[in-house]
């Protein structure tokens, strides 16, 4: 299958999913078809290309969130990705973008997305003292964060007390199953082969 993984940022999920298809559980099932980015600058794009990946970049900067993403549907398209991957990707989809890879659009978020939606969600579990947290997978639909769940994870967060603390042990978490998750619909997603295995 073919990957078109999006960032904004740092891109350590974007880092885990590169390892897994190089070396890892996604190896053998998808490829990185491209690693996008609505901020030429980010950092994760670097760190990309440097891996190996194709890139590619818009500023969405001033843009209308519609035009934007019809020009990215564009962009995204020339590279035919089987799934749009969201890896810190900071903007919300509009209609259009969901409906061009409707059903293929997967997101993860530091928390229970029944019980925290949009940005801070270690800053949430933190503050409210939480003993555990939950990363999420989950297919993206037309809301903010409320797409299908595909998998949760829970993260043990007794013992922690800072914030970094809190981060350190969800992103370790969320390095590990957002290709495991990945690499499990890809496999459902195939055909069933015959023959001898
Ligand atoms: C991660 O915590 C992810 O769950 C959230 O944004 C953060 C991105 O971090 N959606 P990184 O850029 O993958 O390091």
């Amino acid at each position: 299958a073919r990957l078109a993984i999006l960032l904004s940022g740092r891109g350590s999920n974007m880092v885990a999913l590169v390892q897994a298809v190089q070396s890892g559980v996604l190896s053998g099932l998808a490829e990185v078809a491209v690693v996008f980015s609505n901020k030429p600058d980010a950092p994760g794009l670097e760190t990309a290309a440097a891996m190996g990946c194709p890139t590619a970049s818009r500023s969405s900067q001033g843009c209308k969130r519609a035009e934007f993403d019809a020009d990215v549907v564009e962009v995204l398209q020339q590279y035919q990705p089987d799934y749009v991957v969201l890896a810190g990707y900071m903007r919300i989809l509009s209609p259009t973008f969901i409906r061009a890879f409707a059903g293929r659009i997967l997101n993860i978020h530091p928390a229970d997305t029944h019980q925290h939606q949009g940005l801070h969600a270690y800053e949430w579990a933190f503050e409210n003292q939480l003993p555990e947290t939950k990363i999420t997978v989950h297919l993206v639909d037309e809301g903010l964060d409320t797409g299908p769940i595909l998998a949760q994870h829970p993260v043990d967060l007794r013992g922690t007390d800072t914030l970094a603390e809190v981060e350190r042990r969800g992103l370790a978490v969320e390095h590990r199953v957002y290709a495991e998750t990945l690499a499990h619909l890809i496999k459902q997603a195939q055909p069933v082969e015959h023959g001898l295995h």
